[in-house]
């Protein structure tokens, strides 16, 4: 019988179910069906979808209500006893409808979620897991040994720091303090950073950490930051003096876990490992490195339901969500994009996490000045954004450097220099850099199109953003394609 993972109840709930051999059938954020940012609990139009991979037999929760419980209590949030139960936490979100056949009811350490969905979907017989978020039990920073002994998956934590230390609420509280929505909008504080400067990071330092290696900050950050000593900086010093020290504290909890000498296979997971401008230094500190594409809570669906079957995980991609079926539009994007340079990509299955990259995505020429400006009169997002590119991935060293430990960078989870910035302005960051996809030879429709897009332009990538109305999530069926197309005048090819 299947394995069905959850994560819900406190920011963006997601499902994965397993089959009984390790093989992902499904996994998907609930915001794409309810169309609520980052909504916090599962919704009737995905548990429709779920019901299709019946029969379920077990239910793995992402983290454990008990501890999750006594942190929100001991962090002042009250406690409530009537989240307490599993089994009860899991019918709030799916009901209690007879077609389930739920028999075991399983829940994990929050922190080892994240672990397990990281390690279980890597090729690594052994690694080095590290787990850095905001908050969720007690742990904020675990570093663990993971391996396969008879075909399981084990683990054991090396180190741990604990709430209030937290760098996710560090930079979440830095967030809050340039008038962005923690929890949510920290990649448009790493976005703003490439524009600051100065010495705040320095004051920040000070007045802030009051141990560097141990991750120990002088107070809580679950509320918010002081700006007593910040009030004469901007918004981009104040970006760039977090983001700056975030990086440090991230790199010392590597080097950490480099000297436990391990594996130098390291597994990296929770909510910070989506910041890829601190993910193009850790390339420094090991060999390999594996961030599954959805590292934060969401991802911990995954984990839960991994550490459930116990064994590896057969990851294949990241297109686990809802499908548009039929085969990718190929000419019809080539054609859009040759005469109005801007098309909509909703074919296959939805990307599971963060990123579109390529099954939900808005792609354009990326040549020239007036793209970005083009590409922003649909998105309306902060002119000092810029969109990232999707590349033919054994040209991608020819027009980026690509960091060590993300040579392949197949879901744009690091930031890499562009060589030829003036031929490209729309792709590249005020400090010189984008975040880069590359593409395989792996026989994917946006391998194809680009293959045949550079045979056409000499041009070996393009923009790629993802497909959304403005402030709704990304687009998951036709029904949203058609009125993304009705409200914006922009092709959707399916
Ligand atoms: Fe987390």
């Amino acid at each position: 019988m299947n394995i069905l993972g959850i994560s819900a109840g406190f920011h963006d709930a997601a499902a994965t179910v397993l089959d009984d051999d390790g093989n992902i059938l499904f996994a998907a954020h609930s915001e794409r069906y309810s169309k609520q940012k980052n909504d916090a609990n599962f919704c009737n139009p995905l548990i429709r979808e779920l019901e299709t991979y019946n029969p379920i037999g077990t239910v793995a929760y992402y983290e454990r209500p008990l501890v999750k419980q006594a942190r929100q209590w001991y962090a002042g949030q009250g406690f409530e006893w009537d989240k307490l139960s599993v089994k009860k936490l899991v019918h709030n979100q799916i009901g209690h409808a007879k077609w389930w056949d739920l028999r075991h009811y399983k829940n994990y350490n929050h922190h080892l979620s994240h672990a397990a969905a990281g390690f279980q979907t890597s090729v690594f017989d052994k690694a080095t897991v590290v787990v850095v978020d905001a908050i969720g039990e007690f742990e904020t920073t675990t570093i663990w040994a993971a391996e396969y002994v008879n075909g399981k998956a084990t683990y054991k934590k090396l180190w741990q720091q604990n709430y209030p230390h937290s760098i996710g609420l560090f930079y979440s509280g830095a967030t809050k303090l340039v008038g962005l929505r923690p929890l949510d909008e920290e990649y448009i504080l790493m976005g703003m950073a490439a524009y600051g400067g100065g010495y705040a990071k320095d004051i920040m330092k000070l007045d802030l950490v009051s141990n560097e290696w141990e991750i120990k900050f002088r107070e809580n950050l679950h509320m918010g930051m002081s700006t007593k000593y910040l009030s004469n900086f901007s918004d981009m010093d104040i970006a760039a003096a977090a983001q700056d020290l975030a990086e440090d504290l991230i790199l010392n909890v590597m080097l950490r876990a480099k000297q436990f000498k391990w594996s130098d296979n390291l597994v990296y997971m929770g909510g910070c490992a989506l910041n890829c401008a601190a993910n193009a230094r850790i390339g420094n500190y090991f060999e390999n490195i594996w961030i599954m594409p959805n590292p934060g809570d969401a991802g911990s669906s995954l984990g839960a339901a991994a550490l459930a079957h116990g064994g590896r995980i057969n990851w294949r991609d990241a297109y686990l969500g809802h499908n548009i079926p039929g085969p990718y539009p190929v000419n019809n994007v080539l054609d859009e994009l040759l005469t109005r340079q801007i098309v909509g990509v909703a074919s296959g299955r939805a990307e599971f996490g963060p990123r579109a990259l390529g099954n939900r995505s808005l792609l354009a020429d990326p040549r020239g000045s007036e793209i970005k400006e083009k590409v922003n009169d649909i998105k309306r997002r902060q002119q000092f954004r810029p969109f990232a590119p999707v590349i033919l991935e054994e040209l991608a060293d020819t027009y980026f450097d690509m960091p060590r430990g993300f040579e392949h960078s197949r879901y744009m989870q690091s930031v890499a220099r562009c060589r030829v910035p003036e031929l490209f302005p729309a792709i590249v960051h005020a400090d010189g850099t984008s975040r880069v996809q590359t593409v395989p030879k792996d026989g994917s429709g946006i391998r194809e199109l680009l293959e045949k897009w550079y045979l056409m332009t000499d041009c070996p990538m393009l923009l790629n953003t993802s497909l959304n109305i403005r402030g709704e999530p990304m687009v998951n069926d036709r029904t949203d394609a058609d009125r993304f197309e009705k409200l914006y005048g922009v092709k959707v090819c399916s």
